[in-house]
């Protein structure tokens, strides 16, 4: 236990310097700051599993350094001394989460004691089973939230391939997190300093795609008014994330893969081609192997794309993250939106692990949100989950309408059908029309007419025309 590592923050060098000095010789490794601020920037990178902290600190002070480091490091420990102590401050550290409070000066043995004891009270707390997550995964997490095996995996490819320029093709059912992964690479790649371009080629009109990639010279088409750049030369020594790639039609996936063999391009209308210097990360919720093997997707092009495949798994195989993504999401809603809903009770939160989430976490991230904005404070129950988490299929839905009831009106029961259905596409989409429009098979705007005429709302959806 002695190995552990500890930070102090104190603004006065004396003390932790003494301090320091004491645990060094206890066998402790011992990391110092000067400040809240220093000591939070400095605990990013450290494995400490205890902080000793004084209150009076300049820039941030000991009391809104330990609120700060519960959100992001709530595990830690936290012991916060002061000469100038009175009872207010002392509850107020202990309610911000502050493990001990020790009056200055205080003898050294004892607060070793306190340094033992909080250790022992954090080794108790830990999920014995649950696998550590080293602390250089911690920056990962705070945008791609797992501590599943799976998703320590994940982390530890992410990590590898981002150093390397090689074609990153990541494959997941929609809302799994595709998106998320290629940002991350970009971020810890070498090209992080460069631009990171998303596109999505499934949302732009295929006459459109080609000079959304690599630009257009004026006048080459109708409505080429200017030389454009495309999305290849804006993500130039950066990272060029082709979103949907298995949307692409075949004119253009023989473009693409001479590009990428070649390393240049050349814009439409153009007389000579340009170098390029830029990853390529692709992603698709569809079957590539289905694909290649029906003749819609080049296998050379797969090939090429596949040199380093990830495979995101749907939430359903990595369920022990479900609390987990609960409680980042409540916390990030109630932030957001100033509400206090502190938590689910537990049948809520069995219900919802047990549930099969085909929209994966998006469909997870959403209905958090919808519970947040509707409940504002208290404890989520069971009773707030709409009837599909609860196990409980609606008597609305085709398979359970009967003919016997008097009241029975086949209209009504095809329209009410037809409202699931739309509500289960924007939920898929998190929102998005024209993705649900797609998945529907109707036009965009004959879906915002269907949502104007029966008022249905979706939250992420309230822009009429988004
Ligand atoms: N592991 C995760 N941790 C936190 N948030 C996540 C995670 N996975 C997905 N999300 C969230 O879910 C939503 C969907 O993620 P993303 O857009 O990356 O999914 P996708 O796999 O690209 O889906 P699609 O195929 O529909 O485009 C986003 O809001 C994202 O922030
Ligand atoms: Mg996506």
């Amino acid at each position: 236990m002695e190995h552990a590592t500890i930070l102090i923050a104190d603004d006065d060098r004396k003390t932790r310097d003494f301090v320091a000095a004491f645990l060094s010789h206890k066998g402790y490794q011992v990391l110092q700051a000067v400040d809240g601020q220093d000591a939070l920037a400095k605990i990013e990178s450290s494995d400490a599993q205890v902080v000793l902290t004084d209150v009076m600190m300049p820039r941030v002070n000991g009391l809104e350094f330990i609120k700060r480091l519960k959100t992001v490091r709530p595990e830690l420990v936290t012991i916060a001394y002061s000469a100038f102590a009175n009872s207010e401050m002392t509850a107020n550290l202990l309610k911000a989460g502050a493990f001990f409070y020790l009056e200055k000066p205080f003898q050294l043995e004892e607060l070793n004691s306190h340094i033992r004891r909080g250790m022992e009270h954090q080794a108790l707390q830990r999920n014995s089973f649950k696998p550590k997550l080293k602390p250089k995964y911690r920056a990962m997490m705070q945008e791609i939230i797992g501590e599943s095996e799976s998703m320590i995996s994940l982390f530890q490819l992410i990590e590898k391939v981002a150093g390397s320029d090689a074609t990153v093709l990541i494959q997941g059912e929609s809302g799994t997190g595709k998106e998320l992964v290629a940002k991350a690479i970009h971020d810890l790649s070498p090209r992080r300093t460069k631009n990171f371009i998303p596109v999505n080629c499934a949302a732009i009109p295929d006459e459109l795609l080609e000079s959304e990639l690599f630009g257009h010279v004026k006048g080459s088409f109708t409505g080429a008014i200017a030389t454009r750049i495309g999305s290849f030369e804006m993500a130039d020594k950066g990272t060029l994330f082709l979103d949907e790639i298995g949307d692409m039609k075949a004119n253009l996936q023989v473009k693409l893969l001479r590009v990428l063999q070649n390393k240049e391009l050349e814009p439409v209308g153009a007389s000579h081609s340009k170098k390029v210097d830029v990853r390529i990360i692709a992603a698709t919720n569809q079957n590539l192997d289905q694909l290649v093997a029906l003749r819609e997707f080049r296998e050379d092009l797969y090939y090429r794309l596949s040199v380093i495949p990830i495979i995101l798994p749907p939430l359903r195989d990595r369920r022990d993250d479900i609390p987990l993504l609960i409680s980042s999401f409540l916390e990030k809603f109630n932030r957001n939106k100033l509400h206090k809903v502190r938590e689910m009770d537990a049948d809520c939160m069995e219900a919802l692990c047990r549930y099969d989430w085909p929209g994966n976490v998006r469909e997870l991230k959403n209905l958090l949100e919808r519970l947040v904005i509707i409940k504002e404070s208290g404890t989520i129950t069971l009773q707030d989950l709409p009837d599909k988490y609860r196990g409980i299929t609606s008597p609305g839905q085709a398979e359970n309408v009967t003919l016997t009831g008097k009241d029975f009106c086949l209209t009504n029961a095809v329209e009410e059908f037809e409202n699931r259905l739309i509500l289960q596409a924007l939920e898929k989409t998190g929102g998005n029309k024209k993705a649900a429009a797609k998945i529907l098979n109707i036009k965009r705007t004959t879906l915002i007419e269907k949502l104007k005429k029966r008022k249905l709302t979706y939250p992420g959806a309230s822009t009429p025309n988004s």
